[in-house]
């Protein structure tokens, strides 16, 4: 049987190869990015790494790089990262991909487009030939503005549900105090028109789709990992 765990480890452990000593680098969220993390805070303490500082996707990344050691930075002291290892919720094969269902887009995309690698690490279930086949898109919103863009992005042609807490009862509330509005499209016709019309509407602060992002995927399979990079 295929243990999808350990397909996330393996492709998070092959892209940790990608770090070299003095880098900067971005520490992802979830489930897959967590082995990245684990890697480089085990390569730290056997001192195969030296010299890495890390810029964490969320609190909970921060907390466990934390508890590995990581030494964190922020970017007022390093503006650029050198490599960024993250999951995806979905990967196509523009490598361009969907991410947000840990809830940590905003920062992610943040800590993304400083980042000059870019690497997307996932199992073979994430990967599409179109996004939005099988995962929504999550959008990121201030809470004031929860039925205006609900309704926008109905206007084009979603179904949208609220994202709640792991319990179910409450709203899930993002690392910056938003909310998420999940938005089901299966599938998107034309990623990059959806990504600049839901830019476009006050009260959204960001969303899932990262066009043009990433530099390299990296797709565990049960039969090895596969290894993309943009051209
Ligand atoms: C976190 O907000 C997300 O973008 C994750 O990177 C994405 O949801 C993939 O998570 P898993 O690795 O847990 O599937």
């Amino acid at each position: 049987m295929v243990d999808i765990a350990e397909l996330k480890r393996q492709a998070a452990e092959k892209a940790v190869e990608f770090i070299e000593s003095g880098m900067v680098v971005g520490l992802g969220t979830g489930s897959t990015a967590v082995h990245a993390t684990r890697a480089v805070g085990r390569l730290l303490q056997q001192g195969t790494l030296q010299n890495i500082v890390a810029i964490p996707t969320s609190d909970k990344t921060a907390r466990e790089a934390e508890s590995l050691h990581i030494p964190l930075v922020t970017f007022d002291t390093h503006p650029e990262i050198d490599i960024t290892i993250d999951g995806a919720d979905e990967a196509d094969p523009n490598l361009d991909v969907i991410k947000g269902l840990g809830g940590a887009l905003l920062r992610e995309k943040i800590v993304a487009v400083v980042s000059k690698r870019y690497v997307i690490v996932a199992d073979h279930t994430k990967r599409v030939t179109q996004l939005g086949s099988k995962a929504p898109v999550p959008v990121e919103v201030i809470p004031f503005a929860e039925r205006p863009v609900a309704d926008y992005l109905k206007s084009l042609g979603a179904r949208v549900e609220k994202r709640l807490d792991k319990a179910g009862k409450r709203p899930f509330i993002t690392d910056e105090n938003n909310i998420i509005l999940d938005c089901y499209l299966n599938p998107i016709p034309n990623p990059q028109q959806l990504a600049s019309a839901i830019r476009q509407q006050p009260g959204v602060v960001e969303h899932g789709l990262f066009l043009g992002f990433a530099t390299d995927v990296i797709l565990a399979t049960p039969t090895g990992i596969e290894h993309f990079r943009r051209a």
